[in-house]
């Protein structure tokens, strides 16, 4: 891993346990993916780096109609959702302005700058909530998914994944907020899970 993956994994592993010091890394991580904006979609997105993400999606039991991509970069699951269901109004948000500029390039979703640890919505905004290879901010994730809604999390790379959480964190967090774990995927050479909100 280089320095700045290690560094995210660090921060995953710190924010997850204490929400409260993403204050602190907000800055520097913001700015490393800045940097990284530019060559992102060309060395880091491929169709089987979205496999999990894929799998979690099909086992939707409906199509959405408001899908919010959180820590979209540039707007790779974002896109996914928007090919899949034509009919929903897809929102991809990302803390990192240059990678924001980037999906908006690259496609015609709604794309906002925002912080995931506060996110720019009101409760019960969206059916179906995504993060691929993103820090979860548990809160937030629950209190933007609508009553029925669902959230998949998936990580490309499984537990070799930079930014990392094991799927059985994630789900018991998920189910301390009143998510109902649907399933667990692997795929291509990543994990993901499906959960729904009460
Ligand atoms: C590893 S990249 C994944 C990007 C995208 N999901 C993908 O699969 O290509 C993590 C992304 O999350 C964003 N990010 C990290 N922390 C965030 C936060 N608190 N709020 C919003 N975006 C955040 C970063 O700027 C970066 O674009």
């Amino acid at each position: 891993m280089t320095w700045a993956q290690r560094f995210a994994r660090f921060v995953t592993g710190a924010v997850v346990r204490a929400p409260f010091l993403w204050r602190l890394f907000r800055g520097p991580m913001t700015r490393n993916f800045d940097r990284l904006a530019s060559e992102w979609q060309a060395t880091r997105v491929s169709r089987e780096r979205l496999a999990p993400m894929d799998a979690a999606l099909d086992a939707l039991p409906e199509p959405p109609q408001r899908a919010l991509d959180v820590g979209t970069g540039t707007g790779a699951v974002a896109r996914v959702l928007a090919e899949r269901w034509p009919g929903a109004e897809v929102t991809g948000v990302d803390v990192s302005p240059a990678m924001i500029a980037e999906a908006r390039r690259l496609g015609a979703e709604r794309y906002d700058v925002g912080d995931a640890s506060k996110l720019p919505y009101a409760d019960g905004s969206f059916d179906v909530v995504t993060l691929n290879n993103m820090i979860p901010f548990f809160d937030e994730v629950a209190r933007v998914t609508a009553p029925g809604g669902h959230v998949a999390v998936s990580f490309s790379m499984g537990p070799s994944t930079p930014i990392w959480v094991p799927l059985e964190r994630v789900r018991a967090e998920l189910e301390r907020r009143g998510f109902r774990h649907v399933a667990d995927f692997s795929a291509g050479n990543g994990l993901s899970l499906l959960a729904r909100k009460s």
